[in-house]
């Protein structure tokens, strides 16, 4: 087995208030070798890291990130719904979040959240940051929106993309090539050994989501996945060193 990246999905998020300067470097202090995490835009054309188009969920704020300026979305306490320990934590911008890995040796998964808001120049203005900040060859931009992936190809023929897809897509192998892509993202339950070989064969990755059991990621692993994203970064960091990958 090759080198697996242990990506923490939207930071260590079992452990802290997903998608905050927390998660994320308790991602790296329990061993992920990578970050996964959701791209919005802001009224004011900032790109900040949350999963939802709403803040209601993470910041109980009943508003969409469309509709905020970044100043106006500082404001809001994104870590106390997680845990009172966590408030004052806020919606990160990607900015910040490249600033804190500039000197670490780690991977960045950015998602596209271009699905239920279209968000004008989201693709662009994500290439343009990762390229200011010289990161182009530690990030892979995902998205389920395959038109943004399209796009981002367009913009940059080298960044590596990822289709995200969540069941029982017909040889996505086939059409991850046709799209330009590196690898596949998918849902772990539709994740097949032969898929994972196949996709190999063409030189497609298998890094599937969200996986939290250790049975699931050592099935993953025997099947020789590239990757894997996972709210609990030490629990497969744990599977690798016994693996001693
Ligand atoms: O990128 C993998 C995973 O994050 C996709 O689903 O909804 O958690 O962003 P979601
Ligand atoms: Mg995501």
């Amino acid at each position: 087995m090759g080198f697996v990246i242990n990506y923490a999905h939207r930071g260590a998020s079992g452990h802290c208030p997903e998608n905050t300067l927390a998660a994320f470097a308790k991602a790296i202090d329990l061993g992920a070798t990578g970050i996964e995490t959701d791209v919005h835009m802001t009224k004011d054309g900032r790109l900040v890291l949350i999963h939802d188009a709403s803040l209601k969920r993470t910041t109980g704020i009943n508003a969409y990130v469309k509709d905020l300026t970044l100043d106006e979305l500082k404001a809001a306490d994104a870590g106390s719904w997680f845990h009172k320990d966590y408030k004052g934590e806020t919606v990160p911008t990607l900015e910040e979040l490249l600033d804190f890995v500039r000197t670490k040796d780690v991977m960045l998964n950015l998602e596209l959240k271009s699905g239920i808001v279209q968000y004008p120049g989201l693709e662009e203005k994500t290439v343009e940051t990762v390229r200011r900040y010289k990161m182009d060859d530690r990030v892979i931009i995902s998205s389920f929106n395959h038109y943004s992936l399209v796009k981002v190809k367009q913009i940059a023929p080298k960044m590596k993309t990822g289709i995200l897809y969540s069941e029982g897509l017909y040889e996505p192998w086939v059409y991850a090539r046709r799209l330009g892509a590196s690898a596949l993202h998918a849902a772990h339950y539709a994740v097949l050994p032969e898929f994972v070989q196949a996709a190999r064969a063409v030189d497609i990755d298998y890094t599937p989501f969200t996986v939290n059991d250790a049975g699931v990621m050592a099935r993953l692993l025997a099947a020789g996945v590239a990757g894997i994203i996972t709210d609990y970064p030490d629990r497969l960091a744990a599977l690798l060193s016994l693996k001693g990958s």
